[in-house]
Formats: structure tokens, C-alpha cells, sequence
């Protein structure tokens, strides 16, 4: 299977859109094709929108963002693309018919997998050309913000096309859920639709409102909900002997009528009753407040659980440490590249220049500048490229030891506006075995003006034994040889500096 580095959507409305503001925000180019001439501006739209929500996802170095064109040829997007997701309507023979012209014109190694909220695999994939790379990979709206995608694969879904759809899921940080064997509405819609199903029914039967309905999810279930489902809350609910005892005490009401499976009628009345509720729930808000506003809290949930280590807040994690090891990888070769050919591509004679990054809308202040913590933030990025780059990486943070910031100094010498391209480079000044100084330079890229100086001085500790501690040999002459090489570089104009390496 191809390595991904451009997605074909097929189909541009919401949830293709969605799949647009992902896959261009972690460097993925797209080719979005829509029969409809008319979506080009909507998606532009759609991706715009999402940014805003998006870059405050994570802060971990990103690689540049894909390039998004728009094309109503369906056959000229999939010849160029290395993975197809479909996106068009909800309805059987059309996604059969456009999946099969599309399969005669997609090299046989491109994926194709359908958003399908709950068709079946096999179905989709029967007059396709080459069926085994045909999946389910189902999202949920917004395709930009929810990790979560349920992948399902047909009877002739080969198992190197499910996991080469995992491994690009994943690639855009995303959770892939593989569902052992189709079902019609794979996992979560049944889920979700039992619940929908009972509401229904009760707003039908005048025992709740809409808002009375949502206010039963959203101050209790819905909270736990976030970070373990179901089954893990009832497991807890059981006391010390857990889901044997919950079930022994609660099993028997499952006999009793709570809830109902067939759906109620929708007749006019009903349909009234929902869409009055609701919007009385809304407020006044538009749809489009009310996205901003759930687009907010569903990037700071994912925040909060990120320092759990647990459900979104893991899938988090584990894409911010990809791109902190890709950007330093990145960096390594870029510096690699800059120095003589063999030795150690870190020990230049040059400042080392380890990060590029741009200044997002939500770094301005009220001055329409990038506001003073965010050149903190720069200057930890770039000192953690280094580490990183000398051997200071996962690995040995876990084995109890790391490099705490001791004292930072910043001068700021001219300003930086929103969506500028900046750029860090930086040197060396000192170390011995327990320290580290350095020096930061960051520029702005449009005219290579020098607008920050930050200096930094490193402690290495033994956090179990809660002290300072001489670091990793190998680590510490990585970084003598980098101290020695910059030894000779003139002094950053404009610099003092405040911090002195003597004594113990
Ligand atoms: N909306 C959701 O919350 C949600 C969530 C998960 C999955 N899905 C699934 O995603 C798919 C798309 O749903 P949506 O909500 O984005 O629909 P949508 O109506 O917003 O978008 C569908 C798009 O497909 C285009 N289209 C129609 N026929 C086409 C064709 N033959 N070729 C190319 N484009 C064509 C339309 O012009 C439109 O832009 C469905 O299968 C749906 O079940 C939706």
C-alpha cells in the first residue's frame, strides 16, 4: 500500500469538509471532488473555519499544512491521490455506482474507504475493480476535533488494507477502532441510536423535553462519558467486586420495559415537538456559535484527559510525541545537511536552526502581536528539538531523568503578527555535566529580522531522587561537541547575557 501524502475526497459536504481540515492541518495534501461546482467555496469555507479550533489542538511542531484544490472530475481526483474517502450521500446504489467508476479509474493499490454512517462493507464493495482495498472508516462530525474512526472491513476487504488505513488514521491522529465484523451501523450509531430511539419516544409521550433530555446526558453520563464508557462506569458502579455484583443487582431490571426498540412513529407532531425544543435550547445561537462554541470544549476536554493519558486525551498524546520526534528527525537531517559530510551533523559551526513554526491567530494579544508566553513556548520547542536530537527523547525521560528550566531571559528587539512564518536558531554557550545554557535567536521569516533573544539555563535531574544529577555520558558529549563547534561564533547582536556557568 502507498505511503499517503494526498487524500482524495470524494463527496464535499460536512463530513468531507471535516476530513479536509484534519488531513491538511497534519501536512497532508487533499483533492476534493463534489459534483456539485458550488462546494469548492463551501469547503474552502469549512476548512477555515475548523482552523481556528484546530490550532489550539496541540502545540507540538507541526509540519507545513497540505494544499487544498478542488476539482468536479471525479476520475481526474483519483487518479492522483494515494487514498479515496467517500463522502456522498447515505444511499446504497449511489455509493455502489460511484465507488464502481471510481475503482476503474484509482490505481488498485490507492485505499478506498467509505464515511458510511452504517452501511456494510460488503455491499459497497461489490461491483468495485479491486474490492480488497475497499473499508468502512467511519468519522463523527467534526472529522477535525472527534479522533474516533470505526473501521470495518467487507467479505472481500483484504487485512493489509484494513491496517494500511489504520496506520494513515492514525498518521492524522485519529483513534481506529477496528469492528471485528459488519454490522449494519457498525458500533457507535447503534449505540448512539438506542439513545436517540428512547428519546423519541419520551418526547413523544410528553415525559421530557428535549432540554430535559439532554440535561439527563450532559450533567452526569455525558461527563463520564469522556473518559470511560460504559462498561468501565457500570464495572465501578459495582463496588469492590464490580461488574459481577452491578450485574447481579441491577440484571434483573434489564427484564423490565425501560426501554423500547422500535422506534416511534415521527409523525408531524413529534417532529414539531423536537425541532421546538431544540430550538428553544439554542437560544437564539446560530449553528454556526453553537460549532464554535462545542468545537471549544471539545478541544479543551481532549486537553484535560490529554493529562490523564486516558481515551481522546491518549490518542492526543501519542500524535503530539509522533510529531515531536518527526520534526526532530526533520531537524537532524536539515542540520545534517547544513554541516560538512560525515562527523556529527549536530556540531556545526553554525547556530543550529531546529525549529520553524508561524504564529497562530490565538498567540496576538490586544496589540495584534504574538503576546509574551508564546515566545516561551518558541524557545521550549526549540530547546526540546536539541534534547531530543542529542538523545534526550521519551525513552530517557522515562528512565527517571530529564533537564528542568532554571532561569529563562527574553528580550524582544521587534514584533511578530498572526500566521507570521518564524524560525529559532540556537547555540550553546555553556555546559558541564549537571547544566546546559543556551542561546535562542528567533527570527521572522519575511525579512529575516532578529525579533527575540531568549537565554536559557538547564538543570539535569534524577527525579526520583529529586536532585540534580550529571546526565547521560553519551548525552553530555553530544553536546560538548556542539558547545566546542559554536565556540567560535561570534556573540548574537543585541545580547547580554544575564546567566554565567561557574562554580558546581
Ligand atoms: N453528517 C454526519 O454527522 C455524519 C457523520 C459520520 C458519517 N457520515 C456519513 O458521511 C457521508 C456524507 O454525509 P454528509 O453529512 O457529509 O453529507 P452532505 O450532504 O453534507 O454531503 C454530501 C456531498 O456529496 C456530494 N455528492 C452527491 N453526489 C455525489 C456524487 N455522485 N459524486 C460526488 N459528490 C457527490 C454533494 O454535492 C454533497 O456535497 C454519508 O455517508 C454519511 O452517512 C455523516
Amino acid at each position: 500500500m502507498r505511503q499517503v501524502r494526498t487524500l482524495g475526497l470524494l463527496g464535499t459536504g460536512v463530513i468531507g469538509g471535516g476530513w479536509a481540515a484534519r488531513a491538511l492541518h497534519f501536512g497532508i495534501d487533499v483533492v476534493a471532488a463534489d459534483t456539485s461546482p458550488a462546494m469548492e467555496q463551501w469547503i474552502r469555507g469549512a476548512v477555515d473555519n475548523a482552523e481556528g479550533a484546530l490550532a489550539r489542538l496541540t502545540f507540538a511542531p507541526l509540519p507545513p499544512k497540505g494544499t487544498l484544490s478542488f476539482t468536479t472530475d471525479l476520475g481526474a481526483m483519483a487518479r492522483q491521490v494515494d487514498f479515496i474517502q467517500e463522502n456522498i450521500p447515505e444511499q446504497l446504489e449511489l455509493k455502489q455506482r460511484v465507488l464502481a467508476e471510481v475503482s476503474r479509474v484509482a490505481p488498485p493499490d490507492v485505499l478506498i474507504a467509505s464515511s458510511t454512517s452504517g452501511l456494510m462493507p460488503t455491499d459497497l464493495q461489490r461491483d468495485m475493480q479491486a474490492p480488497e482495498r475497499l473499508l468502512v472508516g467511519h468519522p463523527f462530525n467534526p472529522v477535525y476535533l472527534l479522533p474516533l474512526v470505526e473501521l470495518v472491513g467487507g467479505e472481500r476487504t483484504s487485512a493489509q488494507a484494513l491496517d494500511a488505513a489504520a496506520d494513515f488514521y492514525r498518521y492524522i491522529g485519529m483513534h481506529a477502532l477496528r469492528v471485528r465484523r459488519e454490522v449494519p451501523g457498525h458500533l457507535t450509531d447503534r449505540l448512539q441510536e438506542a439513545l436517540w430511539r428512547e428519546i423519541l419516544h419520551m418526547v413523544n409521550d410528553g415525559v421530557a423535553s428535549t432540554g430535559e433530555l439532554d440535561d439527563a446526558i450532559v450533567y452526569g453520563p455525558g461527563l463520564r462519558w469522556a473518559a470511560m464508557g460504559t462498561n468501565m462506569i457500570y464495572h465501578l458502579a459495582g463496588g469492590e467486586s464490580g461488574m459481577r455484583h452491578m450485574l447481579r443487582q441491577f440484571g434483573p431490571c434489564l427484564k423490565w420495559p425501560w426501554t423500547r426498540l422500535e422506534a416511534p412513529e415521527l409523525s408531524e407532531q413529534l417532529i414539531d415537538r423536537m425541532v421546538e425544543g431544540t430550538q428553544a435550547q439554542a437560544g437564539g445561537r446560530s449553528i454556526r456559535e453553537l460549532e464554535r462554541l462545542r468545537d471549544d470544549y471539545l478541544v479543551a476536554i481532549q486537553q484535560v484527559l490529554r493529562q490523564f493519558n486516558i481515551g481522546a486525551g491518549a490518542t492526543l498524546r501519542a500524535l503530539e510525541e509522533r510529531l515531536y520526534l518527526q520534526s526532530g528527525a526533520a531537524a537532524r537531517v536539515a542540520t545534517a545537511r547544513a554541516t560538512a559530510a560525515g562527523g556529527d551533523g549536530l556540531a556545526s559551526s553554525q547556530p543550529l536552526r531546529l525549529i520553524e513554526t508561524q504564529v497562530r491567530p490565538e498567540w496576538v494579544d490586544y496589540n495584534g502581536h504574538m503576546t509574551d508566553s508564546r515566545y516561551l513556548q518558541v524557545f521550549g520547542d526549540a530547546t526540546d528539538a536539541l534534547l531530543r536530537a542529542v538523545g534526550v527523547d521519551d525513552a530517557y525521560r522515562q528512565s527517571g531523568r530529564a533537564l528542568y528550566t532554571v532561569e529563562t531571559h527574553v528580550s524582544h528587539k521587534a514584533e511578530a503578527l498572526a500566521l507570521e512564518p518564524l524560525y529559532v536558531t540556537t547555540r550553546i554557550l555553556g555546559l558541564d555535566d549537571k547544566r546546559v545554557h543556551l542561546c535562542h535567536s528567533l527570527y521572522r521569516r519575511r525579512d529575516e529580522r532578529l525579533i527575540a533573544i531568549g537565554e536559557q539555563l538547564y538543570l539535569h535531574v534524577n527525579r526520583a531522587a529529586g536532585r540534580a544529577a550529571p546526565m547521560d555520558a553519551a548525552v553530555h558529549a553530544r553536546l560538548q561537541r556542539i558547545c566546542a563547534a559554536h565556540a567560535g561564533i561570534p556573540e548574537q547582536a543585541g545580547f547580554t547575557s544575564h546567566l554565567r556557568l561557574s562554580g558546581g
